[in-house]
């Protein structure tokens, strides 16, 4: 077995090899925080839900979208909490609905959806947000039942950061398709650097970040069909209210990059011109914009990725239309 130096070694070997990997990619984009925002005017009149809205990205998310235009529709676990936000908007002048959601809830999921619609008449853009950090309950916990079985792990993590993105992802979908707008639909989820790294301690965590990076790769093609921007942002670790103090002491003396830095990247990944983008917000302070779905793709013999990504895509897109002739046809004897 290696010793505790070793693994701590190898660990830290590991780890800067996948940052290097993703560094080197040709395909990164600088973007300034200037250009992020002057992206944002196209949020002007634009109907934005966003869940999670009562703290960190997504309470800031919401306010700068509502100074730029948008009309807001927040969700989060206490009415109270989005109330603050929503009062806060409307003080500014914005326009703002707030709703109680706890997102790991379908029902209550389409409420705020239905809510939004019913208000405001259609969606444009959903923030996929809300989520928290690692459960206290190691996953690795070795704690026996008294039969001597291991104990089955808590994952509250699984159930908000997917089961609850998952729902959110889904509905947007749903509401976008039916908003007849062909341009300025937008979703964009919550990635991590955790999307891409392995997080020591934080396993549950990390693979629903990861669950992240894959629900926006496999959806890029039916957002494309759908008429919508779908972008990733994965920020570096910074000062919300999601991480308790351990992990803040782990992090003394790494500059972090603000909350102001990822919302930048939230607007520019829901307003500007661009889909299948991942936005990076890392510890050097800058955010890029990482074309990324085909990175794996690149690898593997014969193209064999893109060859089924491509045959994916064509089946869809056959679907797609072979959907609409049928429609118009039953349309056609209907109307006779
Ligand atoms: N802060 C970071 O370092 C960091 C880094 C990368 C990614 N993220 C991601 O950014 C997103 C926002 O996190 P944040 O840092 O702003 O955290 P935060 O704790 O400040 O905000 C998260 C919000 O989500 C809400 N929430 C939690 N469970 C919910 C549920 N079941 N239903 C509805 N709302 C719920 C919380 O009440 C809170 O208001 C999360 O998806 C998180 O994983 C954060």
């Amino acid at each position: 077995m290696a010793s505790e130096e070793e693994h701590a070694a190898a660990v830290t070997s590991y780890l800067a090899e996948q940052a290097s990997r993703l560094r080197s990619s040709d395909s990164a984009v600088a973007l300034s925080n200037e250009d992020a925002l002057s992206a944002g005017a196209d949020l002007r009149g634009k109907v934005v839900v966003v869940t999670g809205a009562a703290s960190g990205f997504g309470r800031s998310y919401a306010l700068k979208a509502a100074q730029l235009g948008a009309k807001v529709v927040l969700g989060d676990l206490k009415q109270e909490s989005v109330d603050v936000v929503a009062t806060e908007i409307r003080a500014d002048g914005g326009q703002a609905e707030a709703l109680a959601c706890d997102v790991t809830d379908w029902d209550a999921q389409v409420r705020l959806f239905r809510h939004a619609r019913n208000t405001f008449g259609h969606i444009d853009v959903v923030a996929v947000n809300a989520g928290i950090a690692e459960s206290s309950d190691r996953f690795l916990n070795f704690a026996k039942t008294d039969d001597g079985e291991p104990v089955k792990p808590r994952m509250p993590t699984v159930d908000v950061n997917i089961v609850g993105a998952g729902y959110t992802t889904k509905l947007a979908f749903f509401h976008l398709r039916e908003n007849p707008a062909k341009e300025g639909k937008a979703v964009v989820i919550l990635g991590s650097m955790a999307s891409w790294f392995g997080l020591p301690g934080a396993p549950v965590y990390c693979m629903s970040k990861h669950a992240m990076l894959g629900l926006f790769r496999s959806l890029y093609f039916d957002a494309q069909l759908c008429d919508i921007h779908l972008n990733l942002v994965c920020p570096f670790f910074v000062h919300t209210s999601i991480f308790g103090t351990l992990p803040k002491l782990l992090l003394a003396g790494i500059p972090l990059p603000s909350v102001d830095e990822v919302v930048n990247a939230m607007v520019a990944a829901t307003a500007k011109n661009v889909t299948g983008s991942v936005f990076v917000v890392d510890f050097k302070r800058v955010s890029f914009a990482l074309r990324v779905p085909w990175a794996a793709y690149a690898h593997g013999p014969d193209g064999y990725y893109q060859v089924f990504a491509r045959r994916a895509q064509g089946l869809m897109s056959f679907g797609k239309w072979a959907f609409d002739v049928v429609s118009a046809v039953v349309g056609a004897f209907k109307g006779r």
